[in-house]
């Protein structure tokens, strides 16, 4: 296990439309990308592009998003999760749960935003953060 580049930092909103207008008019991003539905994991995502690394903004998307919850407690969004990229997730994953890590799905992992797998580990063991690893997109992807 080798944590990798940072991808992106997850935050959570009750509307990305009002999102994108922070993130442009008080933040001055200029590269946002056009927002798309993740049914399968009930959310909307959007993703602006930072220097560095990327926002993925994450509003609920039908009634049993997993986000509702993360709303209920911070009503105007938040830090949801951050992202590395590691090479190999079924690798990173073996360590984790060797490890004594949970990780999220009975780490089963599924296809995220970028189209390539990830995980999520959970807070309690990582310092109170969600976790999320994506292997890292091979080049062209
Ligand atoms: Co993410």
């Amino acid at each position: 296990m080798k944590i990798g580049r940072l991808n992106h930092v997850g935050v959570a909103t009750p509307s990305i439309e009002d999102s994108i207008k922070l993130y442009r008019d008080f933040l001055g991003a200029t590269k946002i990308h056009e927002p798309f539905d993740l049914p399968e994991q009930g959310v909307r995502v959007c993703f602006v592009d930072v220097p560095n690394s990327q926002i993925e903004l994450i509003e609920p998307l039908g009634a049993d998003s997993p986000v509702h919850g993360f709303l209920a407690k911070s009503p105007k969004g938040g830090q949801h999760h951050v992202c590395f990229e590691v090479p190999d997730i079924l690798a990173a994953r073996d360590e984790l749960l060797a490890k004594g890590a949970t990780v999220l799905r009975g780490g089963e992992p599924r296809i995220g935003a970028h189209g390539v797998p990830v995980i999520f580990v959970h807070p309690k063991d990582m310092g109170g953060v969600l976790i999320e690893l994506m292997e890292t997109p091979k080049a062209g992807h």
